[in-house]
């Protein structure tokens, strides 16, 4: 046995023997280990989105969450390095709240879809089509977009956000999906961008029927970055961390979880009792992050987030109002 092994207990290949092949653990449970080590002499922690693979997950990271769960113990962290184990725009918000900390993120292309559909410019412009009108700008953005809004929001808090500003009318950018299935909870009347996810948007509504059909004592979940028509068919929809709690709660026997694929497979260490039906995504974004690039961003303190200050304390302004609602 090697030394990784030897260190590393074998709970941890327990609780993902699922996903990796026993073939495949000595070379992972070696990444593992130097990563172990490195956190502590670099007294740097990992946070991790609920999309990362199981070994990530599973085996090294401090804090797994979504959005809003990482941006919040983002906050509270006194490490001196935080290792985001996710997509650029968490590592920018993790950075926003702890400037004078290392945020490192392991892949810097680690983008997302939504992010990009919008600019700051465009924020500008919409401020001008609807002067006055405040802007709710979702986290999946970047900070100079974030710069240029009233407030934050994720999609666990979408609506109450929307709602707490006592505005007739609310701009909600960038997820043309997630401003729709806000827009039919709520009485605000709600201006929508036409952003994207390249993973939700897949899914589609016949796609949720057939599967009905084929199992009749499904429980179907789905985030609300998927369409309207999606969300009508499914039994709840919420945040990655509100799919993972409605799974802990209501203890259902057959599962689909309309989201990213990792999501299933996290969850469903923590419930064996549950039958995962997986009709899932892939994020390529998420998917850029591995355990060895992880240990590399430790080793070397690669890539480090900067944020042009004039950009950061606006931004930081908007993260902070959503954190307070
Ligand atoms: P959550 O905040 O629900 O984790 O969503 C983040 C995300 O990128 C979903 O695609
Ligand atoms: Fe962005 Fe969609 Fe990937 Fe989430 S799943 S990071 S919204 S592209």
């Amino acid at each position: 046995m090697n030394t990784a092994l030897k260190r590393q207990p074998d709970r941890l290949y327990e609780r993902v023997r699922a996903f990796v092949p026993a073939v495949e653990w000595p070379v992972l449970a070696t990444e593992i280990d130097a990563i172990a080590e490195l956190k502590r002499t670099r007294n740097a922690v990992i946070l991790a989105h609920n999309y990362q693979t199981p070994e990530i997950y599973h085996c090294v990271a401090d804090i797994v969450g979504d959005s809003l769960n990482l941006a919040r113990e983002a906050a509270r962290l006194d490490a001196e390095v935080i290792v985001m184990a996710g997509v650029y725009f968490m590592a920018e918000t993790a950075k926003l709240l702890n400037p004078d900390k290392q945020v490192l993120i392991p892949d810097p292309e680690a983008g997302c879809s939504l992010a990009e559909s919008i600019t700051a410019e465009d924020v500008r412009a919409l401020r001008k089509r609807y002067p006055g009108v405040p802007v709710v700008t979702y986290v999946n953005t970047s900070a100079s977009v974030k710069a240029e809004s009233d407030i934050c929001c994720t999609s666990s808090n979408a609506r109450r956000v929307v709602e707490s500003l006592g505005s007739p009318q609310v701009i909600l950018i960038p997820d043309r999906y997630l401003a729709a299935n806000v827009a039919r909870e709520t009485t605000v009347s709600i201006i929508p961008w036409h952003g994207r996810c390249i993973v939700h948007e897949q899914f589609g509504a016949e796609e949720v029927r057939e599967l009905r059909r084929v199992h009749p004592d499904l429980t179907v979940l789905a985030h609300p970055e998927c369409t309207p028509e999606v969300v009508a068919e499914s039994d709840f929809s919420g945040s990655t961390t509100a799919l993972s709690r409605y799974i802990d709660d209501q203890h259902p026997i057959k599962v689909a979880l309309l989201t990213e694929c990792s999501m299933s497979d996290n969850v469903s260490v923590e419930h064996p009792e549950v039958q995962f039906i997986r009709p899932c995504n892939l994020c390529p974004h998420m998917k850029r992050i591995t355990l060895a690039k992880i240990r590399e961003s430790l080793a070397f303190l690669r890539h480090a987030v900067e944020i042009e200050a004039g950009i950061a304390d606006r931004a930081r302004r908007a993260v902070e109002r959503m954190l307070a609602v």
